[in-house]
C-alpha cells in the first residue's frame, strides 16, 4: 500500500543559505506544451492562453544537454514537462534517455496526466531511465475525470495502464496525487481514492488546488479555493501572504520554442530571460533579465506585476527552508 505523503522532498536546504546559486537545483524542460485535457483549474482550459503550442524536437534537447555542461554543478532535478502534457511528444522516452546519458541531473521526472499512457510506452520510459513517474489525476470514475479535466476516458482500462506502471516500475518511483477539487463533495471521497490508487503507486497524495494562473477565476470552481490558499498545496499552516517567490531563485525552464524563463506560471512567458538558440543556458542564468526578476521579489514589487500579484506560488512551500521573506535584506545585498 502507498505511503500517503506529498511530492517533495521534505528534506530542503535553506534557499537563504545557498544563493545565488551557480547551477540551478531545478531545470524544466518543456518537452510538449500541448495538453490533451483541459483542467478546469489549469490555464489550458482556456481556448487561447497565447503560447507557442508543440513539442521540443530532438535537437532542441541536444543543445540544453551541451549547455547544461557549462554549470559547475549536475541539477538536483530535471524535470521533463512544464504547462503541457509531456506524453503528447512521442519522442518523451528518447529524450529521457539522452538525458540521463548526459548525467547532467541527479534525478529525472516528469509529471503527466497519465492519459496516453500505452504498454509500449511504459516499457520506453522505464527502459529510458526515468527515475521518477508522477501522476497528476482528476478523478476516481468516469464522470469526475469529465468534471474536472473534460476527459472522456474508459476508467477501467486507464486503471489497468497505472496498474501496468506500477508492476513493472522497476527502480522508477511512481507517485500519485489527486487534486481536491475531483473529491470534493463526495462521500468519503479521499477514502475511495486511497483505495482505488493506494495499490498502485509507491505514494499518494491529495493535492490542493491554488490561484495559480492570471485568467482563471478560481470562484467559479470552489469558493473556498482563495480563502484557502495561504496554506499552499500541500496545506502548510500560514499567517501571511509571502513576499518573495523562491521559484526564481532555484528554477528555470526551456520552453518547447527555445526560450528560456522562469519555472512558474507565466503561461505567456512574460519572464522571458532569453532563448536558447541565442544564449548560453549558463549565461541566462547569470544574466540581467533573470535579475531583474529576483531584484522584484526582494524588493517586493511582485505586488505590482500583473501576473505575479494575484499568484499565492509564494505560500506554496514545503517547509520554512523555502521562505526567503525574513531574510530579504540580506539577500537583496548579495544581488545589488
Ligand atoms: C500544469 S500540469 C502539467 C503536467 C501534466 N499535464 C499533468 O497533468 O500533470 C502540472 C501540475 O500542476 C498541477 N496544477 C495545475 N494548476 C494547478 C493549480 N491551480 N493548483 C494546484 N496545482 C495545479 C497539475 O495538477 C499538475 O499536477
Amino acid at each position: 500500500m502507498a505511503e500517503y505523503r506529498q511530492w517533495r522532498n521534505e528534506n530542503r536546504t535553506y534557499l537563504k543559505d545557498v544563493i545565488p546559486l551557480d547551477t540551478p537545483y531545478n531545470l524544466k524542460v518543456e518537452v510538449s506544451s500541448l495538453c490533451n485535457a483541459k483542467c478546469v483549474y489549469c490555464a489550458h482550459s482556456k481556448p487561447d492562453h497565447g503560447v507557442f503550442e508543440g513539442n521540443m524536437p530532438v535537437e532542441l534537447m541536444e543543445r540544453i544537454l551541451r549547455d547544461s555542461k557549462e554549470f559547475p554543478n549536475r541539477y538536483k532535478v530535471m524535470e521533463m514537462f512544464s504547462f503541457g502534457e509531456s506524453l503528447c511528444n512521442p519522442n518523451l522516452p528518447e529524450l529521457i534517455n539522452m538525458a540521463k546519458k548526459a548525467d547532467v541531473a541527479e534525478k529525472i521526472n516528469f509529471t503527466t496526466n497519465g492519459l496516453l499512457l500505452t504498454e509500449k510506452k511504459i516499457d520506453e520510459l522505464i527502459a529510458a531511465g526515468t527515475d521518477i513517474i508522477r501522476i497528476s489525476l482528476q478523478g476516481r470514475d468516469a464522470k469526475s475525470y469529465w468534471d474536472t479535466c473534460r476527459v472522456k476516458v474508459d476508467f477501467e482500462e486507464f486503471l489497468s495502464k497505472l496498474k501496468y506502471l506500477y508492476d513493472h516500475k522497476g527502480d522508477c518511483s511512481v507517485r500519485m496525487k489527486i487534486a481536491d477539487v475531483a473529491i470534493k463533495g463526495i462521500e468519503n471521497g479521499q477514502e475511495k481514492f486511497e483505495e482505488i490508487f493506494g495499490p498502485i503507486a509507491d505514494t499518494i497524495f491529495v493535492e490542493k488546488i491554488i490561484p495559480m494562473y492570471a485568467d482563471i477565476d478560481y470562484n467559479e470552481i470552489d469558493s473556498s479555493i482563495y480563502h484557502e490558499s495561504i496554506n499552499g498545496r500541500e496545506k502548510i499552516k500560514q499567517t501571511k501572504i509571502n513576499t518573495v517567490c523562491n521559484r526564481p531563485f532555484y528554477r528555470l525552464r526551456v520552453a518547447a520554442d527555445g526560450k528560456v524563463t522562469a519555472a512558474c506560471c507565466d503561461i505567456p512567458n512574460d519572464f522571458y530571460y532569453g532563448n536558447i538558440y541565442e544564449q548560453s543556458l549558463h549565461d541566462i542564468w547569470e544574466g540581467q533579465r533573470r535579475k531583474n526578476l529576483l531584484m522584484m521579489q526582494l524588493e517586493g514589487r511582485r505586488f505590482e506585476h500583473p501576473i505575479c500579484k494575484g499568484c499565492t506560488i509564494p505560500n506554496d512551500i514545503t517547509t520554512e527552508a523555502d521562505v526567503l521573506d525574513p531574510w530579504r535584506e540580506k539577500i537583496l545585498a548579495k544581488y545589488k
